[in-house]
């Protein structure tokens, strides 16, 4: 993750990530300041960097991809000021700082999310309608919009949110706890890829694998944030940890014992990586993020 090649995609990213946002009236400061504190305040920008490898890797450009990139960090990030309120996770530390509502107040941070969500919106249309004499750049865009909005939304991320919420303090079975995994992180992150790879005009095969790393790394990627919550230190995450145990969440180590949790994550981090052996050098980046999230099971 502090490799060039990724690095490269995440200045990208970060360059624009304000400028793309709607100019918003001065009388609005605080919902101005509220939505760029939670962008600015760091964080990995693996899902933008995903998007924009994806459609590189479909023979894509960056820069007709990149605004959707920032659309889909929006929506990540709106996703984490919700997670954070006192009536979901309530947690009070998020990307090193001090989470939204501690800041701007419960009433702001909803609202911040709020336009994030709609910002995310309103950016990816605004770009379809610069491309309406253009067939096949406006049906990939389409496309694009169509993947954010059903990974994050109620067939998605929305949907393991609340089945999350639901299963708090109470026995999990397997199943739920595989579907709250797949929904609340997996979806949007497979979402990210297809969208991608829908944006570069990529191959039915190029999508079926990207489509197998995003439910492999997706599901490991939540295990090992599980995992991290009991063995992880809060200065590097920017996160509190014991969070988890403290709200009775339903998580890998929770249900399998923490070994396990750890064997499982390695074991779908292996099979997305000889995935993606065929795309050589030019899966450099989705190689990258199995090598960091590799490291992060054996802190
Ligand atoms: C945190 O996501 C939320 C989960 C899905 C576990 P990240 O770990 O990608 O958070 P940032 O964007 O780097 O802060
Ligand atoms: C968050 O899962 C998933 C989403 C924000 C959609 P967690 O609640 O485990 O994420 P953290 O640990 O607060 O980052
Ligand atoms: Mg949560
Ligand atoms: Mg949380
Ligand atoms: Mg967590």
């Amino acid at each position: 993750m502090n490799s060039p090649a990724y690095l490269e995609l995440k200045r990208l990213v970060e360059e624009h990530l304000l400028d793309f946002l709607p100019e918003i009236d001065p009388m609005s400061r605080t919902l101005q300041e509220s939505m760029s504190y939670s962008l600015s305040a760091g964080g990995k920008r693996i899902r933008p960097v995903l998007l924009l490898a994806a459609c590189r890797l479909a023979g894509g450009d960056l820069a007709f991809a990149l605004p959707f990139a920032c659309a889909a960090e929006y929506i990540h990030t709106y996703s984490l000021i919700h997670d954070d309120l006192p009536s979901m996770d309530d947690d009070d530390l998020r990307r090193g700082k001090a989470t939204n509502h501690i800041v701007y107040g419960e009433a702001m941070a909803i609202l911040a999310g709020d336009g994030l969500l709609s910002a995310a919106y309103e950016l990816m249309t605004k770009q379809m309608l610069m491309y309406l004499d253009d067939s096949l750049s406006l049906r990939r865009m389409a496309g694009a919009c169509y993947e954010l909005s059903k990974g994050s939304g109620v067939r998605g991320m929305i949907a393991g949110q609340v089945a999350d919420i639901e299963a708090e303090g109470k026995d999990c079975s397997k199943e739920m706890l595989a579907f709250i995994h797949n929904n609340k992180t997996a979806a949007l992150i497979k979402a990210v890829l297809l969208a991608g790879c829908t944006l570069g005009g990529g191959s039915a095969s190029l999508r079926e694998d990207l489509y197998f790393y995003g439910e492999n790394v997706g599901l490991a990627f939540q295990i090992i944030d599980d995992i991290l919550d009991i063995t992880g230190d809060e200065a590097v995450l920017g996160k509190r940890i014991e969070s988890d145990a403290q709200a009775g969440k339903a998580t890998f180590p929770e249900c399998f014992g923490l070994e396990d949790a750890k064997l499982k994550a390695a074991e779908l981090l292996g099979e997305a990586r000889e995935r993606m052996l065929k795309y050589e050098d030019d899966a450099e980046i989705f190689t990258l993020l199995i090598d960091f999230l590799e490291g992060e099971i054996e802190q």
